[in-house]
């Protein structure tokens, strides 16, 4: 055994989970400077959610801070967190879209690709591999980590040795729920080895507690790289401190070559940007969670059910809902939770409580899933459950990129119509995210403002569930639109920041009536005034919880008011459509 590698990953992970993502460009540029003496092997600094928050709430262009870095980088490689043929973003992309965007990412200065999918669908990643590949950058191929019936140390072996024989230079294993158990790293971090020559990575979270014991028993294992971040953006729900990994090893054959004083100058660097964060960083998500360890949920996911759970007025239903997530993960065959899986299960599980039954009401997202557009679950998919949600709609089962068609040279001329383009890069900013992208390209974007930081004894004494401003965050076609809401003595005010707000509803009883019992923002109104409709049809979607949710006609009859528009915030207990 050699010495241990690091890559850190202070300026992607540890702020997207412990600050929302927010680190600006210029804070990265600072601690860059003191990074690059480290010796780092690598470290996170790109992809990831980075790239959405750059253009939606920074007004940083993600490939002008790459190219930044870069400047500063020059001896330690740049890594990013690639997600298969979702890229950056929340859906598949068709393949010249993967093939465009990994050739600018490796142009524009990324050296190191971590590449996964979801579902451990190897066919999810197989064309960003071949394109990092082809660019002649380092391919990591990555394991989503997750523990059920399913999934056992001998299948991620295996996926670990079918990487490799794709032409992956190392394997990462990714735990983004911070789940894995230091005899479980132990073991699958010895098997991967004992069959495949090239370095292992292992990538946890802390917020069970667990990780920095996982870490040692991975080092005693032979582990070559683990993911620290800088002391000030360590722990909790990011990842456990570079120093403790750094000083634990030094002297012993496993000794990381960095030196701690050089740690320190970064640790001070990193200290003043904290302090810049700090209102943004929830105490809770510092903290030891140890819920995550009896519900194996991801921390991010706990909290999320809380917040979808408030706005639905529906917090006392919490523990319902964590009982029915399991069987929702094992309707749909055990994915591993992460993005988008965990929002996916966990959005059903709370519907299928608060509808008063189970698949009552289901999102436009579990029936792509169970449609196989998502990709091949882990566990088959009971055929009459499957049936019984989305009825004789065709399911597929190639990989799901190879139903679409080419849109980069379309897509192209329609930004250039628009005068959104003054570098090839802006195509693929327009591409992914093209709700948002033309404000920020043609520059009428504004950085958003950092709060002010709330005097600590004010925000201890402040009671949990009283109704503060909050903010929902809404997807509308794979596009995440942050919704302020501000609750004032039960009346409800919201104005959507890039989508129309709400309009009043009427709440109670009218004759007729088909209420919302959810509260959620009106997607696409699929009925017209005057329309015959039959027991079943959907009426309208309403996007809630970050997902698609049909909302149908309880009888046979014609539409004789809409009361809601496209962009609208309703709340439970809203009428939205008359079918009389
Ligand atoms: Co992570």
């Amino acid at each position: 055994m050699t010495k241990l590698y690091i890559t850190d990953t202070t300026l992607r992970d540890a702020h997207q989970s412990l600050a929302a993502t927010r680190m600006r460009t210029e804070d990265m540029l600072e601690l860059a400077a003191a990074m690059e003496k480290a010796g780092f092997w690598s470290v996170e600094a790109w992809g990831g959610a980075t790239f959405d928050t750059c253009i939606r709430y920074l007004n940083d262009d993600p490939w002008e801070r790459l190219r930044d870095l870069k400047k500063i980088f020059v001896k330690t490689p740049i890594q990013m967190l690639l997600r298969g043929q979702n890229l950056v973003g929340y859906k598949h992309y068709p393949d010249d879209v993967v093939d465009k965007f990994i050739a600018a990412a490796a142009k524009n200065g990324v050296d190191v690709f971590r590449v996964f999918d979801a579902l451990n669908d190897i066919r999810n990643m197989q064309r960003s591999m071949t394109a990092v590949l082809n660019e002649g950058k380092h391919l990591q191929g990555t394991i989503s980590y997750t523990t059920s019936p399913v999934h056992s140390t001998e299948g991620f072996i295996d996926m670990a040795e079918e990487l490799y024989s794709l032409g992956c230079n190392s394997i990462c294993i990714k735990d983004m729920a911070g789940l894995i158990m230091p005899e479980a790293a132990r073991a699958l971090i010895t098997g991967i080895k004992e069959r495949i020559d090239i370095p292992v990575c292992l990538h946890t979270h802390s917020t069970s507690g667990i990780a920095p014991m996982s870490y040692q028993a991975a080092i005693e294992a032979g582990v070559d790289i683990l993911d620290t971040a800088m002391s000030p953006f360590a722990g909790g729900t990011s990842q456990p401190a570079t120093e403790s990994i750094v000083a634990s090893l030094a002297g012993t054959k496993r000794d990381t070559g960095i030196e701690l004083t050089t740690l320190r100058d970064i640790k001070n660097a990193a200290a003043a940007v904290r302090c810049k964060y700090d209102c943004l960083i929830d105490p809770i998500s510092v903290r030891i969670d140890s819920d995550v360890l009896i519900y194996q949920l991801p921390g991010g996911m706990i909290s999320n059910l809380v917040s979808q759970l408030k706005e639905q007025n529906a917090l006392d239903k919490m523990d319902e809902v964590l009982k029915e997530i399991p069987v929702v993960r094992k309707d749909l065959g055990y994915p591993p939770l992460v993005t988008p899986t965990s929002q996916i299960v966990g959005t059903q599980a709370v519907l299928n409580i608060l509808m008063g039954g189970r698949y009552k009401t289901v999102t436009n997202e579990v029936r792509d899933y169970l449609k196989g557009m998502y990709g091949k679950s882990p566990a088959p998919l009971d055929d009459a459950l499957v049936s019984s949600i989305i009825g004789s709609e065709e399911r597929i089962s190639c990989r799901p990129a190879d139903t679409l068609g080419p849109i980069y040279d379309k897509m192209k001329a329609d930004a250039e119509s628009q005068g959104l383009i003054k570098k090839d890069e802006d195509v693929l900013t327009y591409i992914l995210y093209p709700a948002i992208a033309p404000a920020f390209l043609k520059g009428e974007k504004k950085a958003e403002a950092l709060p002010e930081a709330a005097p600590a004894a004010a925000v201890a004494a402040a009671p949990v569930d009283i109704d503060i401003p909050r903010s929902m965050e809404v997807e509308v076609d794979g596009e995440v639109f942050m919704v302020r809401i501000l609750s004032v003595e039960g009346e409800s005010v919201a104005a959507g920041s890039s989508e129309p707000g709400k309009r009043q509803t009427p709440h109670g009883d009218v004759p007729g009536g088909v209420k919302s019992s959810i509260q959620g923002m009106v997607l696409d109104i699929k009925v017209q005034m005057g329309q015959k409709v039959s027991a079943g049809d959907t009426l309208l979607v309403l996007e809630a919880m970050k997902m698609e949710n049909p909302v149908v006609s309880p009888v046979d009859g014609t539409v004789t008011e809409i009361f809601v528009e496209n962009g609208a915030v309703v709340q439970s207990g809203d009428v939205l459509v008359v079918v009389k």
